[in-house]
């Protein structure tokens, strides 16, 4: 998608963790339309060498990394500072949901949630502030939880506690003059829906219930999203601590 921009981004740097597919893609292909040179990641190599060849432009670079494995997110730190040097923009978005209820949740599957949505968000920005220039911002995804899900009660608290961090951060990074803010996506068409082995009957049942519970009676487009991160990074200069809703009214209390 080519944006009104043109490449007033050139010269910019910019991480997206979770950048292989969906929401994350979308968020590199806006910033390497804008000329900005961008390192993104995700585990599965499959998913990477599909995106690279999606993005099709030399300014993206694709870099295996789990945010999972503390290893991984410090050896990442040392990727981008080779690669990249200081970067402009850090967009912390892997994550994934698993519906469970209550009765269901393991510890398994609660670490498995909790490890990748909030320590790998709170470590990956822990390694990689030092890496942020002054005047640079961080976008962290969390979701629209002002209306509640059944069933996603661990992942529901896991992406709380990455807004949480997002306000704390915001605070302790003013002195550095880095802005941080959140966006909280609702129900978004993205190929995975944000759920962990969706089938595809699934998937088509998840949209009609996202249809009929957001206002504005269809789910967004990963590029509506994308421009909302952009917008947060890049143009909102005077806005820090903030988590925006890009829900089409689903968690505003409006109706429809
Ligand atoms: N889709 C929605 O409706 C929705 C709604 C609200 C919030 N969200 C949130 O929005 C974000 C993006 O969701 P999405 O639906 O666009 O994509 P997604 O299917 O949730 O995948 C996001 C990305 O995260 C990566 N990822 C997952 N686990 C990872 C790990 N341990 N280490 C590194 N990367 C990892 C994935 O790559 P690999 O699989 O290769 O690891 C992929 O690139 C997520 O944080 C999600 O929780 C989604």
């Amino acid at each position: 998608m080519t944006t009104r921009h043109s490449k007033d981004l050139a010269g910019k740097k910019a991480v997206v963790t979770g950048g292989t597919i969906g929401m994350g893609q979308a968020v590199v292909r806006a910033l390497t339309d804008r000329g900005a040179e961008v390192i993104y990641t995700g585990r599965s190599e499959n998913r990477l060498a599909e995106a690279q060849a999606a993005l099709d432009t030399p300014l993206a670079h694709p870099i295996r990394s789990d945010a999972t494995d503390m290893a991984a997110i410090d050896a990442l730190g040392d990727q981008v500072a080779d690669i990249l040097g200081s970067i402009d923009y850090l967009f912390v978005n892997q994550g994934v949901a698993e519906f469970q209820t209550l009765e269901e949740v393991t510890e398994d599957s609660w670490d498995r949630i909790f490890d990748v949505n909030a320590k790998g968000s709170f470590f990956t920005v822990q390694r990689l502030a030092p890496l942020v220039s002054e005047g640079g911002s961080i976008v962290f995804t969390t979701v629209s939880n002002d209306q509640i899900f059944p069933g996603l009660s661990a992942y529901s608290g896991a992406k709380e506690a990455v807004a949480a961090f997002a306000k704390v951060l915001a605070a302790e990074l003013l002195p550095r003059d880095i802005r941080v803010n959140s966006i909280a996506p609702g129900f978004i068409l993205t190929p995975t829906m944000g759920v962990a082995e969706l089938t595809e009957e699934q998937r088509s049942e998840f949209i009609e219930q996202g249809n009929a519970s957001t206002p504005m009676g269809r789910g967004g487009t990963v590029e509506e999203v994308a421009a909302a991160a952009l917008y947060l990074a890049v143009e909102a200069t005077f806005t820090t601590g903030l988590e925006l809703p890009v829900d089409g009214g689903f968690g505003q209390g409006i109706g429809h």
